[in-house]
């Protein structure tokens, strides 16, 4: 029986999606972490047990983020939804005085900066994660380290036709890292291309990115270091299942609420020296 005073209290928008589903299941195994409500439109009203097929979840499942933050009070707000909602989610469960993850990919810098802010105002903490698997964290390491060393790279963002938002949340992340080793330099800046510029994907933050959008995809991501007669590749490829999510997932659950603010990127509570 879980001793729910002592358990982090979660309340998760997007139970019922692809990512958040297989959160949900992990967290109904767990003593030190209790969904107490969650948030999807469609199955507003249900228990959401009855939603997944898991009878250890109880919590009751509401159609905003205002409605299930109100009747249930939580320690922390999982954000797991979709880039349009994803923004005003945070916003209201920071005003309800909840830390914050945020799992939902498509957010801008600048919505970032209004959420730092007002994560500053309530004193709570915000933990931006572009993408929780292991292998992303390392891939975001070892890219910022070979920044150091390699002043020319370009970034490629791969996933399926049907994924709306572009860049991914992956590499969004990597090239707002990567902007604070320095910018990508181009031998032969945009303005002087010659025939199609756009053939040279977009300027983000100081990375050249090209995303890729057909069938078969999941979520790729590759970053190519170029130097005269060598080059560096690094590449993250997700399989089909949600599962790579989970770990880091519980693991934001536990950290975000040991500091004040927002930090991006699952490395930013973990020891990887
Ligand atoms: N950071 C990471 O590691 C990671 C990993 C996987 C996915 N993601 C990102 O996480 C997000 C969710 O992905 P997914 O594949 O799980 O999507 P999905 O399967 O479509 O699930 C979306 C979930 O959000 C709910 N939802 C959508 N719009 C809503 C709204 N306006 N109000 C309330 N609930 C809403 C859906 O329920 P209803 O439709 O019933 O409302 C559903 O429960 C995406 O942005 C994706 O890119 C990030």
């Amino acid at each position: 029986m879980t001793n729910i005073s002592s358990s982090i209290r979660v309340c998760l928008a997007g139970a019922t999606g692809w990512a958040g589903s297989a959160v949900a299941h992990a967290i109904a195994q767990l003593e030190d972490i209790t969904l107490v409500s969650a948030v999807s439109r469609t199955h507003a009203g249900k228990i959401l047990g009855d939603v997944l097929g898991d009878p250890r979840l109880t919590c009751r499942i509401y159609a905003t983020t205002e409605e299930a933050l109100t009747a249930q009070p939580c320690d922390v707000f999982f954000e797991f939804t979709k880039p349009d909602v994803a923004k005003s989610n945070v916003l209201t469960a920071l005003e309800h005085k909840a830390h914050v993850v945020v799992g939902t990919s498509g957010l801008t810098d600048s919505d970032y900066a209004e959420i730092a802010s007002a994560s500053e105002k309530y004193q709570r903490g915000v933990l931006a994660v572009g993408n929780f698997a292991l292998t992303v964290v390392l891939l975001q390491k070892f890219a910022e380290i070979a920044a150091k060393f390699i002043p020319q790279w370009e970034i490629i963002d791969y996933a399926s036709d049907a994924k709306k938002d572009s860049p991914s949340g992956t590499v969004r992340e990597l090239a707002n890292r990567l902007s604070k080793v320095r910018p990508s330099e181009l031998t032969i800046p945009l303005d002087k291309t010659q025939g199609v510029v756009e053939t040279r994907g977009a300027r983000m933050n100081g990375s050249q990115v090209h995303a890729i959008r057909l069938p078969s995809y999941v979520i790729s991501a590759e970053i190519i270091f170029g130097m005269p007669d060598q080059k560096l590749t690094i590449r993250h490829d997700s399989g089909t299942s949600a599962e790579p999510y989970v770990d880091g997932s519980l693991l934001a659950i536990r950290k975000v609420n040991t500091f004040v603010g927002l930090r991006r990127g699952l490395d930013s509570v973990l020891d990887l020296s």
